[in-house]
C-alpha cells in the first residue's frame, strides 16, 4: 500500500471542503460551516495495480488560520490549490500559494490549480485567458489548471487523477513490500545466528 498526503489550499469559501465531500462521498451541501484549523479524511484507490491510500488535509481558508498552512503542506506529496471562478482575489491568493509551495514546500511536491464553481460560470467569470495570463506573468506557465464544480461533480475525480499522474508512484514507499523485506532480513538474521 502506498500512502500519499494531499493537501487542499485556497481562500475561504472557494469550495475545498465541498470538493473533498464530493470526492469522498459523492454529496454536496449548499451550506457548510467554515473549516476550523483543518479536516482530515482518507480514501483507498487502485492505480496501476497498486493500492494507494490518499490522506487528505483540507485546510481552513480563513485569514486567522493562514499561519498554520505551512504545517499542513509539510511532507505533502501533492496540493490542490483552489480558487473561486467568480472571485479574482481568490485566484491571486492561489497563485501566491503556488509561489509559496515552490519556495518553501517539499522538494518534489506536485500541484494543480483548480477553478471551482464552474456550474456558475458567467460571461464575466474568470476565463482561461485570464488564468493563463496570470500564470505566465508569475512564472507558473507549467502549472496545470482545471475547472471543477463540487456542486455538480464536474472534473472532481479527474483532478485527483491528473495530480496522481504527476507523481512518480514507483519512488514512493510501499508499506507492505517494505514489511516483507524487513521480515526477510529478520529471517536471514535468525538463521544466521541461532
Ligand atoms: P473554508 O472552510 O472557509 O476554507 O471554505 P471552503 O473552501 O472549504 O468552502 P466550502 O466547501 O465550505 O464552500 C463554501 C460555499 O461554497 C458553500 O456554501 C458551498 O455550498 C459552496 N460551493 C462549494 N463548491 C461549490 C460549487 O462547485 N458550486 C457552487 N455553486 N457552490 C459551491
Amino acid at each position: 500500500m502506498i500512502k500519499l498526503k494531499f493537501v487542499l489550499l485556497g481562500d475561504m469559501a472557494v469550495g475545498k471542503t465541498s470538493f473533498m465531500i464530493q470526492y469522498n462521498n459523492k454529496k454536496f451541501f449548499n451550506y457548510l460551516d467554515s473549516t476550523i484549523g483543518a479536516a482530515f479524511s482518507t480514501k483507498v484507490i487502485k492505480k496501476n495495480n497498486k493500492n494507494i491510500k490518499l490522506e487528505f488535509w483540507d485546510t481552513a481558508g480563513q485569514e486567522r488560520y493562514k499561519s498554520l498552512v505551512s504545517m499542513y503542506y509539510k511532507n505533502a506529496d501533492a496540493a490542490l490549490v483552489i480558487y473561486d471562478i467568480n472571485k479574482i482575489d481568490t485566484l491571486n491568493s492561489a497563485i501566491n500559494l503556488i509561489d509559496m509551495l515552490k519556495k518553501n514546500g517539499p522538494i518534489n511536491i506536485k500541484y494543480i490549480l483548480i477553478g471551482n464553481k464552474y456550474d456558475v460560470m458567467e460571461k464575466d467569470s474568470i476565463n482561461i485567458d485570464t488564468v493563463n495570463d496570470k500564470l505566465n506573468k508569475s512564472g507558473n506557465s507549467d502549472v496545470k489548471h482545471i475547472y471543477t464544480s463540487a456542486k455538480i461533480d464536474y472534473n472532481i475525480d479527474y483532478s485527483i487523477y491528473t495530480l496522481l499522474d504527476l507523481i512518480n508512484l514507483e519512488s514512493k514507499f510501499d508499506i507492505k513490500e517494505s514489511k516483507i523485506n524487513q521480515l526477510d532480513s529478520y529471517d536471514n538474521y535468525r538463521s544466521c545466528c541461532y
